[in-house]
């Protein structure tokens, strides 16, 4: 987590620092913070909370300078205060950084280093790292090193970063040196832009829009020296490398909320768009089937397929469920959903005809991340489902597909998430055409997928509906969401909804697992969300639905239009367009989206960055 910039140039820093750690909010804000070297010294501003804070603090004290780092935290180590807040100092204000990632061996180096005589102000772990800078710069300068050389500065810092265990995108100043900033990353992502005498870093591209779209991506176990008209790439084990400079695809800029009151509503109801820029170009009418540009491998190599994990978190890991009954229903091929967090550290046995599919919208979270290079290491085609073109997902997968979704600001991901599961419906239909799956089946397929933006166009209309239900329900505590098949990762994900953005505890279930436990907390005062629209088992959840009433458990029902019996039971209903089975989370997800949102407002929480939340999540 954690966003971070930098700057050296002929400008003043503080405009871009300032608006790259606006663009930089999504990855925490916690706390943000500016260090800009003013006539050789370096003045450093830092406010617990918002950037806009530290606008405030920057307009009453402001600071400008060609030289300057920033960094808008989420906080792992140490609580969100002033001086917990980056930039953070190392010796005497020799050194001053900003760190994304987690050092953990943070401990034993702070007592080594106050051992020597370091004073430790603040409980972060990035302090640690800016006193041994400061040390091995002090140490250099002893051993008879230049200490107006910048070449000295980079000597402190490869001599550093060995001893760091953890991650880490760093960009650090030095006192006195006007004209350089030194970064380096080890498992935190950073690009570097490059503009005319001058460059600029960021955690991702999209503070530079606007700067530059001449970017080079900071692979691991490098760090770069820049200067206004330089940049210096080393790599831990290879020497010097020459920059590999790629042109940005147009980063979307479109951040404005035209005319809704938060991101994550206008995030809901583009979500007719959405879906059809996610399907553009990749249906084939004449061979009913689904195409893709980007997944690199040859049709015999996909045939020999026999085995598919999806691996992601949070929401994608949903819309991964989701996938899992698609690819097992239309492409019969044996499927398994696992949290990235565990695949990374597990060893399952992955055959060399397994295909993984990582599956992100941020494309930078670590732990997707980490799962994804596993797999990559023992072999495996490893593919990207990503909204984030240039994230680093999308760079090191072997292949994949874009969601085209557009930038989504708010914490509480909704219209990734259908993006996804469009995706994955089409994957569904494309290895399903090549294997099992007959031409008029295919051809149906195209013909209901083709529907979708104008059914969730129809869904987003029980808005008001919602509202009302949300003004209903919004003083309960707890709540349970209930779904089978298709549904039951809908139900997950409803829940999920509710706790990211309204803190009201919430747990989703397949609805008939709800005898098994959950059913012990039904009572006048634990609504029961039934996702519950036509299908093959739509009498079975019926009969859950009547196990909860039973109870006296109130009942929000989503259903298809037309299902008056389910208005007889349930205490409110939620009505949505009546789709085929495999499509009803593209629509079903939808209320729950709206619901959460709902609620969420009425209780008066920050509903585009709920308390504790990033959304793009860095560390492990
Ligand atoms: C964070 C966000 C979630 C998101 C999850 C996975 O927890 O708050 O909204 O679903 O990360 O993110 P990704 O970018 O990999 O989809």
């Amino acid at each position: 987590m954690c966003g971070i910039v930098g700057y050296v140039g002929h400008r003043g820093a503080a405009d871009f620092l300032l608006e790259g750690l606006h663009r930089l909010e999504y990855r925490g804000y916690d706390s943000a913070g500016i260090a800009v070297q003013v006539n050789g010294e370096i003045a450093v501003r830092k406010k617990a909370g918002r950037v806009q804070e530290l606008v405030g603090l920057i307009n009453e004290a402001p600071v400008d300078g060609p030289l300057g780092i920033g960094h808008t935290r989420w906080a792992t180590h140490g609580e969100t205060t002033d001086l917990n807040s980056h930039p953070h100092t190392g010796g005497n204000g020799e050194v001053v950084l900003v760190h994304n990632g987690v050092i953990e061996n943070y401990d034993q180096l702070r007592t080594q280093l106050q051992g020597l005589g370091y004073v430790f102000r603040t409980g972060t772990d990035t302090e640690a790292i800016a006193h041994l800078v400061a040390h091995h710069l002090e140490e250099q300068i002893k051993l008879g090193e230049d200490e107006t050389s910048p070449a000295t500065c980079l000597k402190a810092i490869e001599v550093s970063l060995p001893k760091l265990k953890g991650t880490y995108g760093l960009v650090v100043l030095f006192k006195g040196f006007s004209d350089m900033l030194i970064v380096a990353r080890s498992g935190s992502p950073l690009v570097i832009g490059i503009g005319e005498g001058e460059h600029f870093v960021a955690s991702d591209a999209s503070p530079l829009a606007g700067y530059t779209d001449e970017v080079v991506y900071l692979a691991d176990h490098e760090i770069a020296v820049l200067t206004s008209d330089r940049i210096q790439l080393m790599h831990r084990d290879n020497g010097h490398q020459s920059p590999s400079v790629h042109t940005l695809d147009q980063v979307s800029t479109d951040t404005g909320l035209n005319g809704f009151e938060h991101h994550m509503l206008k995030e809901i109801f583009e979500q007719p768009h959405t879906i059809e820029n996610a399907m553009r170009g990749r249906l084939d009418a004449d061979e009913a089937t689904a195409k893709f540009g980007g997944l690199n491998l040859t049709l015999p190599q996909l045939r020999r397929v026999d085995r598919v994990v999806l691996t992601a978190c949070g929401t994608s890991w949903h819309a991964g469920l989701v996938g899992e009954y698609l690819f097992e229903e239309f492409a019969r091929i044996p499927t398994e959903v696992e949290y990235a967090s565990e695949l990374r550290y597990r060893n399952p046995p992955l055959g060399d005809r397994t295909m993984v599919f990582a599956i992100t919208q941020s494309g930078e979270t670590a732990d997707t991340l980490a799962a994804m290079r596993e797999c990559q290491r023992k072999g495996l085609a490893t593919m990207a489902i990503c909204n984030v073109v240039g994230s680093t997902i999308a760079r090191e997968a072997d292949g994949g597909v874009f969601l085209h979704a557009g930038t989504e600001i708010g914490v509480a991901s909704t219209k990734a998430f259908t993006s996804q599961v469009a995706v994955l419906t089409l994957l569904s239909l494309y290895l399903g055409r090549m294997r099992h799956l007959s031409y008029p089946a295919g051809e149906r397929m195209i013909r209901k997928l083709r529907e979708m933006p104008k059914m969730i166009e129809q869904t987003l209309q029980c808005n008001d509906l919602v509202k009302e239900v949300a003004e209903k329900y919004y003083g309960y505590n707890n709540f349970l969401y209930l779904g089978r098949l298709y549904n039951f990762p809908v139900a997950l994900e409803g829940a999920l909804k509710l706790k990211e953005i309204s803190y009201i505890h919430a747990e989703g279930y397949p609805a008939a697992e709800m005898k098994h436990g959950p059913i012990a907390l039904v009572d006048e005062e634990t609504p029961s969300v039934f996702i519950a629209p036509h299908g093959q088992i739509y009498p079975k959840v019926m009969s859950n639905l009547e196990e909860v009433k039973a109870r006296r458990g109130p009942v929000i029902a989503i259903a298809c239009h037309g299902d008056d019996k389910i208005a007889e039971l349930a205490d409110d209903v939620i009505y949505v367009p009546d789709v085929e089975e495999y499509l009803q989370p593209l629509v079903t997800s939808i209320p729950l989206q709206l619901l959460a949102y709902h609620i969420a407002c009425l209780r008066g929480c920050d509903v585009d960055k709920p308390r504790n939340l990033a959304k793009s999540v860095t560390v492990e």
